[in-house]
């Protein structure tokens, strides 16, 4: 229940971690919602050298971190907690999924989902295809247009945090190799998804026509989607829901995933 007092408390941690922000410093290790950052820990953070930081920054330029232990672990927190928020929201559609014969992920940034997936859902021999590109600066939109510029990804750094985290069985898809385009990877996939990508940053309905001929009948789709999505009609034909979850700072909204199956059994658990 949301009491006069948790509200008071809300807005003093998103102040909090404002003035912070401004100051250029990393949020506590308390601002992270214990509930999340306390489960058990799949994703493991390595150390953070200058080059791993430098692609942690890019692609999340709202935690300013440091070349020390206290950042290395508030990301490992962060990223490990993020991981169980959805999962939580997504663990009665993703119990009744047939374990996947091949699993796309559309910019994986760091890579913490395909370990937390592989380890929590016991798919680690299952293929994970992931789509990411190189890239020198951040530009984050709000369900904004797609371009090939947004590309913010260290696919080097990527495979370095697979390996630290002994996960088997995923390949890299350079987007700047596949001409930017989705339907050059081998599909089709059982499982398509995006965190805070497509569908967040950049709107779905530019990637929808490319993103329809990797999922067969039984395929599912999950995409973060910001507060204000609403999904078109050519989303409702399909067949879409749209599931809540929570975030890893204590001061931020739950947002919610929009999950897209030709199937109506795969959505049926979370469909109102
Ligand atoms: C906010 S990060 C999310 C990273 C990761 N999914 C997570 O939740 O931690 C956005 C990611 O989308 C990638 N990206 C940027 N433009 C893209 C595009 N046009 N298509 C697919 N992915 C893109 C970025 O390179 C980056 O890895």
């Amino acid at each position: 229940m949301t009491t006069p007092r948790f509200k008071l408390h809300q807005l003093f941690l998103r102040l909090r971690a404002e003035f912070l922000k401004r100051l250029r410093r990393e949020p506590p290790i308390d601002q992270l919602n214990r509930a999340l950052a306390d489960r058990e820990r799949f994703f493991r953070a390595p150390e953070l050298d200058a080059e791993l930081l430098a692609a942690v920054k890019l692609i999340t330029p709202q935690f300013h971190l440091r070349a020390n232990e206290e950042s290395r672990l508030l990301w490992e927190l962060s990223q490990n907690g993020s991981s169980w928020g959805e999962y939580e929201a997504l663990a009665p559609v993703l119990e009744a999924l047939p374990t996947p014969t091949r699993v796309l992920e559309i910019g994986p940034g760091l890579g913490r989902s395909v370990v937390f997936f592989k380890r929590k859902l016991g798919w680690e021999t299952v293929p994970f295809h992931l789509y990411e590109g190189d890239g020198d600066k951040t530009r984050y939109t709000v369900m904004g247009p797609r371009t090939n510029a947004s590309f913010c990804g260290s696919i080097a750094g990527l495979e370095r945090v697979l390996e630290h985290n002994g996960v088997d069985a995923w390949e890299v898809h350079d987007a700047a190799r596949n001409s930017y385009r989705l339907d050059t990877l081998p599909g089709p996939f059982d499982l398509v998804y995006s965190f805070y990508g497509v569908g967040f940053h950049w709107s779905i309905e530019h990637f929808w026509s490319e993103l329809e001929t990797l999922m067969e009948e039984d395929s599912l789709g999950i995409f973060t989607v910001h507060h204000g999505f609403e999904p078109s009609d050519r989303l409702r034909d399909f067949g879409c829901a749209l599931v809540p979850f929570q975030r890893i700072l204590a001061k931020d909204r739950p947002l919610r995933m929009l999950l897209v199956s030709r199937n109506p059994e795969r959505l049926a658990s979370v469909a109102s």
